[in-house]
């Protein structure tokens, strides 16, 4: 089994402590979408224990829509056609990635011939617990919806029935230094999230949930958060 070496952990940059109410498990506290991105090559069995990960996740009847087009700088026709289909600003960071993957989704029931609603739903699960898989490994996970899907259908020859929805950089994470100022500043202000409160209901939509009190959450020691 592969774990986590130090170097990987120290490679880990961590801008600033999350505002959680109650303690997250450090796979997901510590994810974070890397612009820097070292050209450290990404070890082969954790290339595949990232793609089980996504292949292990639920979907509508099992129906498992998600595809992936990867490929790491050795298969240059391929990487440079996920390059070429991105967009300027995420083109210049992203091509220091060591591997980049196109995540398509399969648009209709293959068993039914039904239309797939929720095809991009499952698909989006599939990148979640890659991206969880990718933590647990030292490694950094950048999504990306800003390409061309129409360029990258074409260039690498995606058939009708599937929808290219996500290209997303996978390496290891490096500090801030190595990227442009603009970046730079990008990459070390704050993250932030909406609070619990506009995202979860109970007794009417839109109504603060009474769960997600702060008297409710786990812990109120402000040392146990992430
Ligand atoms: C569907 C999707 C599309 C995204 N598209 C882009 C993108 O085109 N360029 C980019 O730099 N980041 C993109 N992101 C990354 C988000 O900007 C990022 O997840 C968000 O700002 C929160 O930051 P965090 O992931 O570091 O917590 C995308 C993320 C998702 C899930």
């Amino acid at each position: 089994m592969t774990t986590q070496s130090e170097s990987d952990i120290t490679n880990t940059f961590v801008p600033q402590r999350l505002d959680t109410r109650a303690p997250l498990n450090e796979l997901l506290s510590s994810r974070r979408s890397p612009r820097a991105f070292s050209e450290r090559q990404i070890e082969p069995s954790k290339i595949v224990a990232l793609f089980e990960a996504a292949r292990w996740s639920p979907s509508s009847a099992n129906e498992q829509p998600w595809h992936f087009v990867a490929a790491t700088k050795e298969d240059t026709r391929i990487y440079n056609a996920l390059v070429e289909s991105l967009m300027e600003g995420n083109r210049r960071w992203a091509q220091r990635a060591p591997m980049l993957v196109l995540g398509v989704a399969q648009s209709v029931y293959l068993k039914i011939g039904r239309a797939y609603q929720h095809a991009w739903y499952d698909l989006g699960q599939s990148v979640a617990n890659l991206t969880v898989q990718a933590s647990a490994l030292g490694l950094a996970v950048h999504q990306m919806g800003g390409f061309d899907a129409a360029k990258v259908r074409e260039l690498l020859s995606i058939p009708d029935g599937y929808e290219p929805v996500i290209v997303f950089a996978v390496g290891y994470a490096e500090r801030p230094e190595t990227l442009p100022d603009d970046l730079r500043k990008r990459e070390e202000g704050p993250r932030s999230r909406k609070p619990l409160e506009v995202m979860v209901f109970t007794e009417e939509w839109g109504k603060p949930s009474r769960l997600v009190e702060v008297q409710n959450s786990m812990t109120s020691d402000p040392d146990s958060r992430n």
